[in-house]
Parts: structure tokens; sequence; C-alpha cells
């Protein structure tokens, strides 16, 4: 009979599982450029505290700057502390709430250089032990090999406490 102070470190062990965070590379394959509206690529994407951008441009070509509200709008930086040049440009998503990035090279931004989201706080690990027979099923691409595994040891305590 498996021991109750396994299944709790099992439950334990499932609601500790985080979350994996998400890299969004901004405009995917085209990367970030001239010519690529970056509202319609946000467009229907959820970003969640400790998700990443991705600026992806060859080095010069562009920059990334995280600026305000006001600043987005007139597409004029003043202050370019913080500007990332370095072409593969990786931000944390630290804190929710809107963010606002811009190129600050030339006249890119006002040509469409520019990137606002609304960052939300992390969703909640929801630890949802699925039936068994679903646990090799490839299409399941949310579940961790962690997640699984865990889900696998449970299951199995599980029938062990039933047929024991
Ligand atoms: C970008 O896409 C958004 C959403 O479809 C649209 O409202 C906006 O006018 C587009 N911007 C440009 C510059 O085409
Ligand atoms: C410029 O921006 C940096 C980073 O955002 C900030 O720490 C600094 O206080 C700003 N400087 C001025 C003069 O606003």
């Amino acid at each position: 009979m498996a021991s109750k102070a396994f299944l709790i470190t099992i439950f334990v062990a499932m609601v500790a599982v985080p979350s994996m965070a998400t890299q969004h590379i901004v405009g995917e394959d085209a990367g970030w450029k001239v010519g690529v509206n970056y509202t319609l690529w946000a467009t229907g994407k959820k970003f969640y505290v400790e998700d990443t951008l991705m600026f992806m441009y060859p080095q010069g070509s562009q920059s990334v700057l995280k600026v305000d509200g006001p600043t987005f709008q007139k597409c004029v930086a003043t202050n370019t502390s913080g500007v990332l040049t370095s072409g593969k440009d990786v931000i944390t998503l630290a804190k929710p709430g809107k963010k606002w990035y811009i190129s600050t090279v030339e006249d890119h931004c006002s040509k469409g250089v520019k990137l606002v989201i609304t960052v939300s706080e992390a969703p909640a690990p929801t630890p949802t032990p699925l039936p068994p027979q679903e646990l090799g099923s490839s299409g399941t691409s949310e579940i961790s090999p962690f997640k699984s595994f865990v889900l696998i040891v449970a299951a199995v305590a599980v029938f062990k406490m039933i047929f024991s």
C-alpha cells in the first residue's frame, strides 16, 4: 500500500511544477525590420510575466529600446540609455502591464518598427491529472516531459493503492 506521505509528495511536486515560459520571436521569421506590422503580429498572442521577447535583426540595421507610451506614439526617444543593439536581443518580461519597444535607427519607428504588448501575470500552474490513456499521446505538447513523468508516477501509485 502506497504511503500517504508518498502521495502527498507527488501532489506537492505536481503543484510546484512551474508552467513553461514562452519565448516570442518578434515578427517570427521576418524578424525586426521595416515592412512588418507588429500590431498584427501581437494580435491574439498572450504574453505572460517570465516570457521572453527575442528581437532578431542584422546587427546595425535596427535597435531595440524600451520606452513609455508617449515616446512610442511620437517615435522620438530623448533618452536612449538601455538601447539594445546585438541583433539578437532577448528581453524577459519581468512585470505585468503595457510595454512599448521601438527601433531608434533612422526613422524606422515611424515606419512601423515598433511593438506594444500587454503582459499578464503568469497563470497559476494548473495541476490537471489526465486519465492514464491520454498520457502517451504525442499530441499533448503542452505537457512537459517532467510533468508527464510525475503524472505517470502518480497514476502508478494510485493503481498500487487500489490493487494492493
Ligand atoms: C497593422 O495591423 C493593424 C491590425 O490589423 C491595423 O489596424 C493597422 O492599420 C496596421 N498598420 C499598418 C501600418 O498597416
Ligand atoms: C533614461 O532611461 C534609463 C533607463 O530606462 C533610466 O534609468 C534613466 O533614469 C533615464 N534618464 C533620464 C534622464 O530620464
